[in-house]
Parts: structure tokens; C-alpha cells; sequence
């Protein structure tokens, strides 16, 4: 009932917003339990985790399970009616309970939320592929500024999105495209990276993790896994 429920509010952010929603439904939880898989890895001291563009909480639901006591979960969330529906949640979904006393939602776009601290887990649902370039180029500069050393950051792309993007509109957002490009391989270049492949989502989707190791250079990435939704694989930085 919920996921149709989240569905529904998809649908319609989506109609209204296409360049910030950047999808027509919530991510899977093939594609959930990939993003947070990096999760598993957390020590046991208290951690602060970051969620960029919760939506309606298909990535959130997979967080909240990895957090304990003293740990801190902010969230957040440009779109006013997906932060309704994550407040909703927090106070009506059973399992959700154990999340209040470390969550805080925070409805504005990433660019202006300047916390105290740093995060070791950045999950990042955004549609980076959608935004100008200027926007992009500051929601990049969000991941290096928010990220401590020693953390890592996820985030998911729709397969071979950006040649498509290129083609359905007969090369005229090929400019934007290309900018899209330099900023991700920039980012992408400053971190050690590793990709898995979802294939159960609508769209299939690439995820990437970016690790930075304490002293800010590279790092070990997320160890290999082979799970039921697909492949693993792995490309160096850039790629
Ligand atoms: C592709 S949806 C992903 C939602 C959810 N994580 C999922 O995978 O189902 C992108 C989300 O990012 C939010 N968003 C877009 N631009 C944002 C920004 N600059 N700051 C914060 N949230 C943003 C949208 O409102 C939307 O909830």
C-alpha cells in the first residue's frame, strides 16, 4: 500500500518537477540495497550519514536499519510534498520509529544546507543528468565539501542515459551534455571508484561509489558483491 501510495506521489512530482523528480517512479530496492551498501562497512563508533534527494524514502527505508544509537541521519529534500511524505512516514511507519531520534529533514535544495559537521556516508539520489551545468557544478562542489576524509560517497545513474538524452533531442541538449560529462569524470577523478550494475530498476541503473581516504586522497572502494539483481563490475576512476 505505501509503495503505491509513494508511487502515486511520484507520478505526480514528476509531472510537475521532471528536472529535480528526474524519474517517473522510486528507485528499486535492488537499486536501495546497492546505493547503502557501503553501510555495511560502518564502525562501530556513532557515524553521520547524509541523504541527498530522499523523494519519498525508497533509499531511506535501507539507511535507517544500519543506525544506532548516537548515530546522525540528515535528509535532504528540495520537493515540499516528498518532505510530507517523509515526515508521514516517520511518524506512521512502524519501522521508521527507530530512525526519529537520529533523523533530521531538512526541505531545501543541497546547495544551501551548510551543517556543522561532515558525513562519513554521503547517499545521493539526485538526477545530476537533468540539471544545468551551474547547478550541477555546485552540487558537485556539495559532495567534496560535505564529505569528511575516510568517507564515502553513492550515487546512481540511469544506463546509458546521457547518449540517449543526446539523441531524443536530436543533439540539441548536446552541449549541456557535454558539460554533464566533464563535471561527473571530474568528480569521478578525484575519488577511487567502483560501479555496479542494477538491472532491476526502471531504468536499469549504474551506481557508483567514491571513496576518500583519510588524508583526502584515494581510497579503498566498496569490496566486490554479486547479488540477484546482476553483475558487478568494476572501472577506474573516469570511466
Ligand atoms: C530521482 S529522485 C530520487 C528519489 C529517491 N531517492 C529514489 O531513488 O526513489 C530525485 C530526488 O532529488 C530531489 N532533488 C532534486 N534536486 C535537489 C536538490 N538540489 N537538493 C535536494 N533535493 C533535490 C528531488 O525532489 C527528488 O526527490
Amino acid at each position: 500500500m505505501t509503495t503505491l501510495r509513494n508511487a502515486a506521489v511520484f507520478l505526480k512530482e514528476c509531472g510537475g518537477r521532471f528536472e529535480t523528480t528526474g524519474s517517473l517512479f522510486p528507485s528499486s530496492r535492488f537499486l536501495g540495497r546497492a546505493i547503502t551498501r557501503p553501510l555495511l562497512t560502518r564502525p562501530a563508533s556513532p557515524i553521520r550519514v547524509l541523504e541527498c534527494g530522499p523523494g519519498t524514502g525508497a533509499f531511506t527505508e535501507l539507511i535507517v536499519p544500519h543506525l544506532r544509537p548516537g548515530d546522525v541521519l540528515d535528509l535532504v529534500e528540495l520537493n515540499p510534498s516528498f518532505v510530507a511524505t517523509l515526515k508521514e512516514r516517520i511518524r506512521s511507519d512502524r519501522r521508521w520509529r527507530t530512525a526519529v531520534p537520529h533523523t533530521a529533514i531538512h526541505s531545501l535544495p543541497l546547495q544551501e544546507f551548510f551543517p556543522a559537521e561532515r558525513y562519513d556516508f554521503i547517499v545521493s539520489g539526485l538526477p545530476h543528468i537533468n540539471f544545468p551545468a551551474s547547478i550541477l557544478a555546485e552540487i558537485v562542489e556539495c559532495y567534496h565539501r560535505l564529505l569528511k576524509p575516510g568517507g564515502r560517497l553513492s550515487y546512481f545513474e540511469y544506463m546509458y542515459i546521457r547518449p540517449m538524452r543526446r539523441v531524443a533531442t536530436l543533439g540539441l541538449d548536446g552541449p549541456r551534455i557535454d558539460q554533464v560529462d566533464r563535471l561527473m569524470n571530474g568528480l569521478l577523478a578525484q575519488y577511487k571508484a567502483s560501479r555496479e550494475e542494477i538491472l532491476l530498476n526502471f531504468p536499469p541503473a549504474w551506481v557508483r561509489h567514491l571513496s576518500r581516504n583519510a588524508s583526502g586522497g584515494l581510497a579503498d572502494a566498496v569490496p566486490p558483491t554479486r547479488s540477484a539483481q546482476g553483475t558487478v563490475t568494476y572501472q577506474p576512476a573516469g570511466h
